[in-house]
């Protein structure tokens, strides 16, 4: 058994602060606060260490990091292989007979899948076979479109042998959203499936694909036998993985990538209606894949890591995905949802695995909260030893809760602050070093440095608030640009206060003088809902191609459990009659265009939005309106009347 955490102090701000135990500090990757300042005396230099340390290199790189603003290389002219590293390395060793994944299904009744390091290995050089055999080409964009099913990681890693970019796209967004985005990456390749399990049910994923890959570039449509459904295959186009895979070669050598080539397209949401795509490198995303998931969640071979984020979203990519397999360490997934067919279906997962690193989002440990505790305490949660929490900024209620309930008092919570930009986590407590404050993520990663600054671009005192930025060099998995548009790559990241400083739209505060950090939410038009990333401009679009809808605005209300949900106010076209029938038409258009995740919490049909006398809409007094607040001034309005018609329609 693990001693507690220790409780340290109450300290000034009248907060608790815990502190790791001697156990955790000497089984820890590093203990030593000095790592901080030893990296900070030459980052390049520790990244570089890092680098040569954690990853196999075809050929060394010539110079370590170049900075031409607002670009930075890093690793420049080194080779590498992200797939190699994460599996040809492993198989020459004992890890070859280790599980690489397991896979918990949803059903009940179906059986676990655990594929070893030398298991993975073989698919992915024989599906790395079937991507080729389809045409594909060092440098092609490949979509994937897959449940959380082991062959999302195969399809994955097979690109990275090849060097065709990956483009994710997740499960639950709809047809015309993965159409989006399979017409921007120009991808010639699908990868899917027929369906998967949700809730009990079988989810058709198929007819989604079909739509995604019409009028698009898709050539060929590789389909995953999942669920066993019908699905129709469009002969020449749709082939079924299985098949292909019969008949596939077993070897595949790696390619030498460049370090700086793309490893993959993610596609996110900023502040217009249209996502971008997140270009990451080779070399540097995978070094620190490899050390935050080895640092953060202190990684040993021993370890179960669950990542419970869904393979769609960064976190899924690097925590689930290339961090665990670059450290050959076990990463499990589970293809369903948490409260199937119970509530307490995650706690039955980690006491059949023995889970011993637990990472997921606030929001979902304030969904199980409110589920209660009773049905955590039918399992034996005893192996877990470290958590982690992503995505939003977490209250100190639901820290506690889970510090208390899922981590028995033993384990330290590793509040980790990151982006899909970012790709892999910077601000957060190490394990053996800490502290671990509730609210609080703690401090830049080794190496890197991030600094918060006011309106004016001043960097603010330590107990104030402003926006967090981060300075040169950039870490090395920062993303390399928008993909097909360095128009908006400088205008989101490097207008607000120049080339010298990344700015990451989030507002934080110094918390001490060591460097803490508190996050306090976004400052810009993107939502966290339920910790998924979702645009309010995107909402609008999906709306206003409604043929009812004259205009609307969307914006992100509170939520006691998923943190923020879309609320959408809506003037109709004249001639349409407000009914709650159309409210929900409304709502369904959403899901039909964007999917379930960005479902309004509300639809507010309205006469008028609030606008300035230059017919612009005044958000600022809709925030207010739904999160409770005084509207204040109106008088700049030229609808002033407006807000009153809108104060009684949300009951305020
Ligand atoms: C928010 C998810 C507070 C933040 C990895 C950021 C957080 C956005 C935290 C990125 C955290 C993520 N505390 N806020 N620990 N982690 N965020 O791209 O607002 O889906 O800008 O990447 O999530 O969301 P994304």
């Amino acid at each position: 058994m693990q001693e507690k955490v220790q409780w340290v102090r109450e300290d000034p701000k009248n907060r608790l602060v815990f502190w790791p135990t001697e156990e955790m500090k000497k089984k820890a990757w590093v203990s030593d606060e000095s790592i901080y300042t030893k990296a900070a005396e030459d980052p390049v230099a520790f990244w570089a260490q890092r680098a040569k340390e954690g990853l196999e290199w075809f050929e060394p790189w010539k110079e370590a990091y170049i900075w031409k603003p607002p670009f930075y290389k890093w690793f420049v002219d080194g080779k590498i292989n992200a797939a190699y590293n994460s599996l040809d390395r492993h198989i020459k060793t004992w890890r070859k007979n280790k599980a690489a994944i397991i896979w918990e299904p949803e059903p009940v009744n179906q059986q676990k899948r655990v594929l070893t390091y030398f298991d993975l290995y073989r698919k992915v050089c024989k599906f790395a076979n079937v991507l080729k055999g389809l045409g594909v080409e060092r440098g092609d964009r490949v979509g994937i479109y897959l449940p959380m099913i082991p062959e999302v990681q195969i399809a994955m890693l097979a690109c990275a042998r090849i060097g065709a970019p990956h483009s994710v796209v997740f499960s639950a967004f709809s047809g015309e959203s993965l159409r989006n985005r399979m017409k921007d990456a120009e991808a010639n390749v699908l990868v899917t499936a027929d369906g998967y399990y949700r809730r009990g049910k079988g989810i058709d994923l198929k007819t989604n694909a079909d739509i995604g890959a019409e009028n698009t570039s898709i050539e060929h449509v590789v389909v995953v036998k999942r669920t066993g459904a019908d699905v129709s295959m469009s002969e020449g186009r749709d082939h079924w993985w299985h098949k292909l895979m019969a008949k596939a070669p077993l070897h595949c050598d790696p390619e030498p990538m460049d370090s700086e080539d793309p490893l993959f397209i993610l596609y996110t949401s900023g502040t217009t209606g249209k996502p971008k795509g997140i270009i990451h490198d080779t070399g540097g995303y995978s070094t620190v894949a490899y050390w935050t998931s080895k640092w953060d969640f202190d990684l040993h071979d021993e370890d179960i890591f669950w990542c419970t984020a869904d393979i769609g979203w960064i976190t899924g990519h690097t925590y689930a995905c290339y961090g665990p397999l670059l450290n050959g360490a076990t990463s499990l997934i589970y293809e369903g949802a948490p409260n199937y067919p119970e509530v307490d279906r995650w706690w039955q997962i980690v006491e059949k695995y023995g889970v011993t690193i637990f990472y997921t989002a606030p929001t979902a440990i304030r969904m199980i909260l409110r589920w209660g505790e009773e049905w955590l305490k039918k399992h034996d949660l005893s192996s877990i030893r470290l958590l982690g929490s992503v995505g939003e900024p977490i209250n100190q209620d639901a820290w506690m809760w889970y510090f208390k309930n899922v981590g028995g008092g033993r384990c330290p919570i590793i509040d980790t602050w990151w982006q899909t930009e970012t790709g892999a986590t910077l601000i957060n407590a190490l394990p053996g070093i800490g502290p671990f404050i509730p609210t609080v993520a703690g401090r830049s990663f080794p190496g890197t440095k991030h600094d918060i600054y006011d309106e004016t671009g001043n960097p603010v005192e330590i107990g104030e608030g402003g926006y967090l930025v981060q300075k040169s060099p950039f870490a090395p998995g920062m993303l390399r640009g928008v993909y097909k548009d360095p128009d908006r790559y400088r205008a989101q990241y490097w207008s607000v206060y120049g080339d010298e400083a990344y700015y990451t739209s989030d507002g934080a505060i110094w918390w001490d003088e060591s460097g803490n950090i508190r996050l306090t939410g976004r400052v810009d038009d993107v939502m966290k809902v339920a910790g998924h990333r979702m645009s309010t401009a995107e909402v609008e679009n999906a709306l206003t191609q409604h043929s009812s809808v004259a205009e609307c605005a969307v914006v992100a209300a509170p939520h006691d459990i998923k943190g923020e949900v879309p609320v959408a106010f809506v003037v109709l076209r004249q001639g349409q009659t407000p009914s709650k029938d159309l409210e929900a038409e409304l709502i369904q258009q959403v899901v039909k265009v964007i999917g379930p995740t960005a479902k309004p919490e509300r639809i507010v049909l309205t006469d008028a939005l609030p606008k300035t006398r230059s017919g612009k809409i005044m958000r600022r007094i809709l925030k207010a309106l739904v999160k409770g607040e005084t509207v204040g001034d109106v008088t700049t309005l030229m609808n002033p009347e407006a807000v009153e018609d809108l104060k009684e329609k949300v009951g305020q």
